[in-house]
């Protein structure tokens, strides 16, 4: 089964009822995705209506989401959704794929739009649902699949503001490494293992790509 389609996460919702790296890891410096908590920290107020593209089961609505007026996540995991109406019924949750037509629900205007490893789909949609001074924020592994920037420069939004970040991570066992080839969808490397794996493991680069940008 190819990581990240949809029949993939149908299963870890159904199977996990969370999104997680299946993986253990040990980390040289802080996770490079502090920066996007930082940010969201930062921008969220009392007053604010945030919504959350791939909110999965609402592991964000839980830890932000008391700091804003209104907090909305979608995902197109109807199992995940479920999964986050019990966890957080203060926040509120809609199944979308970012295709089908926009519901009422989450035509907002919302003055920070947020997507955590989601889908950068929600981009085509923030001339529909941001309001006129409002923020996107957005963290990924890469910027490249497709080209942040360029949809956003697209639609005439801003960029604020890029962060590039990456700390030298370890993995401490060959299981480790299995689990996490398998997620990428790699086959796993014994020789690779061998070749390469030190006292504390294996190192790779655990790599984050930030991007903040303005409606104006
Ligand atoms: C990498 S996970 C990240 C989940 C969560 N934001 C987190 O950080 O734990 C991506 C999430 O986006 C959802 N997703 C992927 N493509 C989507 C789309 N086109 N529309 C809505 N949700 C989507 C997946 O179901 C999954 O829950």
């Amino acid at each position: 089964m190819k990581p990240h389609s949809r029949e993939w996460y149908s299963k870890i919702a159904r199977e996990l009822g969370t999104y997680d790296h299946p993986w253990k890891r040990h980390t040289d410096g802080p996770d490079p995705e502090l920066i996007y908590d930082a940010l969201l920290s930062n921008l969220i107020a009392g007053g604010m209506w945030v919504l959350e593209a791939g909110c999965a089961d609402g592991k964000d609505a839980a830890r932000f989401g008391s700091y804003a007026a209104a907090w909305t996540g979608y995902d197109r995991e109807e199992e995940f959704i479920k999964i986050a109406r019990q966890k957080v019924p203060q926040a509120a949750f809609a199944v979308w794929d970012g295709k089908s037509e926009l519901s009422m629900m989450l035509r907002g205007p919302y003055d920070l739009v947020v997507s955590r490893r989601g889908p950068t789909s929600v981009i085509d949609h923030l001339p529909e649902v941001a309001a006129p001074e409002a923020r996107f924020l957005y963290v990924g592994p890469t910027l490249d699949s497709p080209r942040v920037p360029d949809k956003l420069s697209a639609i005439g939004w801003t960029i604020l503001g890029e962060w590039h970040t990456r700390v030298r991570t370890w993995l401490p066992t060959e299981e480790d490494d299995r689990a996490r080839s398998e997620f990428l969808g790699e086959d796993h490397d014994p020789e690779r293992w061998q070749a390469e794996s030190e006292v504390r493991g294996r190192m790779y680069w655990e790599e984050r790509q930030t991007i903040l940008a303005a409606a104006k």
